[in-house]
């Protein structure tokens, strides 16, 4: 594993020149919560791969590594899109893994940000990508910094010290539950760690599909992947498995009812909350419950496939 070296605001290359960083990275972070009924609270999509890709971005510059080699990584494609959009602005060339089923949107984001893609199997999943990773660093380590998202502190460390500190004060400290699905594991690593830190008795609850084979982009049934060396299953109270149809239930509910159009993972997570709040199977949480439900990205980014799934509806 690496030791992650942060520096705030600023870039040290090899040469120990400092550089500002770009204005388009200081928007990183501070997401609002929307408030929705019966107590869960989720913020508005796509804050925390933002805040995972600058700060391994930083980790990269503070190394000496970036700007001059590549950035090299694997991601489902959302992870891909914050780093390709971050480097895009700091003059970084990035490379992504990427499986080839990942939504055409995430497709065509790559593209405009100038990324270079690398498709993988989309059978092999997420796992396939990482493959396809570890053989390019392994290849050209003249011409590639492998971040390795799934090993790297940086990763877990951003949400520790940003989006754990935000949800504590969003809520004035009244947060009960943190729910959030596993890909890198990250998210709710770090999140996780600093509000049980701040509140013991905080219940930090994982999110996986279902099975193997499923549609939660972004997300990892950890049984039967590569699991992340950045995974700590002691810092999860329990574990929610959610098929991906339920999740795409949640997702469109969650759109007619409340105006919020979220991604499949973040239906997922709903999902989990719901069962949370409805407690079939375990005592049910106090009336003051305050479950909070991360929303990694938006559904704008799955447009194509719920066109897909409406037709599959009408027919
Ligand atoms: C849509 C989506 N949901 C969930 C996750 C999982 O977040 P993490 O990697 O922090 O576990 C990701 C990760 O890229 C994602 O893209």
């Amino acid at each position: 594993m690496n030791t992650a070296t942060v520096n705030d605001g600023e870039r040290r290359g090899k040469t120990g020149k400092v550089s500002p960083e770009p204005a388009l990275w200081g928007l990183v972070g501070n997401t609002p919560l929307i408030p929705l009924d019966a107590s869960p609270v989720f913020p508005r999509p796509s804050p925390s791969l933002f805040l995972k890709a600058l700060f391994i971005l930083r980790d990269g510059i503070a190394r000496g590594e970036l700007p001059d080699k590549r950035l090299l990584d694997a991601s489902s494609g959302n992870t891909a899109i914050a780093y390709a959009m971050l480097g895009a602005a700091a003059g970084i060339g990035v490379t992504v893994c990427v499986p080839r089923n990942a939504s055409a949107e995430r497709q065509a984001l790559l593209d405009a940000y100038g990324a270079e893609v690398v498709l993988t199997d989309p059978l092999e999943g997420s796992d396939g990508a990482i493959r396809e990773a570890r053989r390019l660093a392994a290849r050209r380590p003249d011409r590639f910094w492998y971040a390795d998202q799934y090993n790297h502190p940086a990763n877990p460390r951003a949400h520790y010290v940003t989006t754990a500190e935000e949800l504590w004060r969003q809520t004035g400290g009244r947060i009960t539950h943190l729910v959030a699905g596993l890909g890198t594991t990250g998210t709710l690593m770090g999140t996780g760690r600093r509000l049980t830190e701040l509140n013991a008795r905080i219940e930090v609850v994982a999110v996986q599909p279902d099975g193997p084979f499923h549609g939660l982009e972004g997300l990892k049934h950890l049984d039967t992947a590569i699991v992340p060396g950045i995974y700590d299953p002691a810092l999860v109270d329990w574990t929610e498995f959610v098929a991906t149809e339920d999740a795409e239930d949640a997702v469109r509910r969650l759109a007619r009812e409340t105006g919020v159009f979220a991604g499949w993972s973040t239906g997922a997570a709903l999902v989990a909350a719901e069962r949370i709040l409805t407690a079939r199977d375990r005592p049910r949480p106090a009336a003051t419950a305050l479950v909070v439900v991360i929303a990694p990205d938006s559904g704008a980014r799955y447009l194509s496939e719920y066109r897909r799934l409406r037709e599959e509806d009408a027919s």
